[in-house]
């Protein structure tokens, strides 16, 4: 039995040091330490033995126990350790490399140039409306004194949902609604960024684009004061040195109606492609708001006047930044959209 037991012990050495994983030290402990383990069998033999021998042989035994749990314990805290360093030594992070670059977002060229004429607008004592791009044929055209079969709705041929109600052909409803609103307070001063939709679609028209309308209704307005306003705007959003001129026109909310150009921003003036040699640039759409829609906004006509204009966001940011295919805009390519 004393030879049994030292070979055991010589094997566990030997099979001890080949161990390379947690798994095999606990088989290892298993097969000789465990309840069916060899020494433990080799225990149960002890009755079996001469009492003298017995103290002895359990001595050893108790001696081989301890010095395998030891050995054990030793070769379990080598691997864990062994395990740490090829971590730490796989997980190296090197401190001094350089940061890995991170990519900005940026605002959209379109968002840009809303909160440019927001800045300008609010600056002169403007307050920003909104409204529904869901529209009714009331707001949309209605209270904006355009009947049903005028001839001013075939330029704004538009989405139906109904027979009543249409995705907005512009920002001007807002005007009657927030009139509706205010009435009969005063000044109504506000400018109404926002989408509109139309059934167009080439390099300078969208089926979706934006406008920013502007309304400024009190006693005494003038249509200097509407140059006065969109002067100081078309020099802060382009240059200082810019010229505006006023040709009339006709929209049915306003009257008289005038479309607004600027001098040319790429030429200065002196003709080129961009405004097709005539040195001007058509930039929006104004005039004194119709007496009607005044009074369909609850105000009176004998007391009050107003301004009103509506511009296109797209083509200020077109002329703005030079770009040359309104659709650009919205394609989504971060080649175009990082220029800005
Ligand atoms: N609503 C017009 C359009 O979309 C633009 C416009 C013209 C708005 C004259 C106005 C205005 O407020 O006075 O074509």
């Amino acid at each position: 039995m004393f030879d049994k037991l030292r070979e055991i012990e010589k094997n566990v050495s030997e099979t001890l040091s080949k161990a390379r994983s947690l798994d095999e030290l606990n088989e290892i402990r298993v097969r000789f330490l465990g309840r069916k383990g060899e020494i433990t069998t080799l225990l149960r033999g002890l009755k079996d033995l001469k009492p003298d021998e017995r103290a002895e042989f359990g001595r050893t035994a108790n001696e081989v126990k301890d010095h395998l749990e030891m050995a054990i314990s030793k070769k379990i805290n080598d691997l864990k350790r062994l395990e740490m360093e090829t971590r730490l030594q796989n997980e190296k992070v090197d401190v001094t490399l350089p940061g890995l670059p991170f990519q900005r977002g940026g605002k959209h060229p379109l968002s840009l140039v809303t909160e440019e004429i927001r800045e300008i607008f609010t600056g002169m004592g403007f307050s920003v409306a909104e409204g529904p791009e869901i529209e009714s044929d009331y707001y949309n055209f209605e209270a904006l004194n355009i009947p049903k079969d005028h001839p001013a709705r075939d330029m704004q041929d538009s989405f139906y949902i109904s027979e009543e109600i249409l995705l907005r052909t512009h920002t001007s409803p807002v005007q009657v609604r927030t009139m509706e609103k205010m009435a009969p307070h005063l000044p109504v001063k506000i400018i109404v960024p926002g989408r509109v939709y139309r059934r167009d679609d080439d390099a300078t028209h969208s089926p979706m684009f934006h406008q920013v309308e502007g309304l400024l209704v009190d006693t005494r307005i003038t249509f200097g004061d509407l140059k006065g306003i969109l002067m100081t705007f078309a020099r802060k959003i382009f240059s200082e040195d810019l010229e505006v001129r006023y040709r009339p026109s006709f929209f049915p909310f306003t009257e008289p109606s005038a479309e607004m150009d600027i001098s040319c921003v790429i030429c200065k003036g002196s003709g080129c492609r961009v405004c097709s040699n005539t040195g001007w640039l058509e930039i929006l759409g104004a005039g004194m708001v119709n007496p009607r829609v005044l009074q369909y906004g609850g105000y009176d006509p004998e007391y009050v006047t107003g301004f009103a204009f509506g511009m296109g966001v797209e083509r200020i940011a077109m002329l703005k930044y030079g770009v040359n295919d309104l659709r650009l805009f919205f394609d989504n390519d971060v080649r175009f959209l990082k220029q800005f």
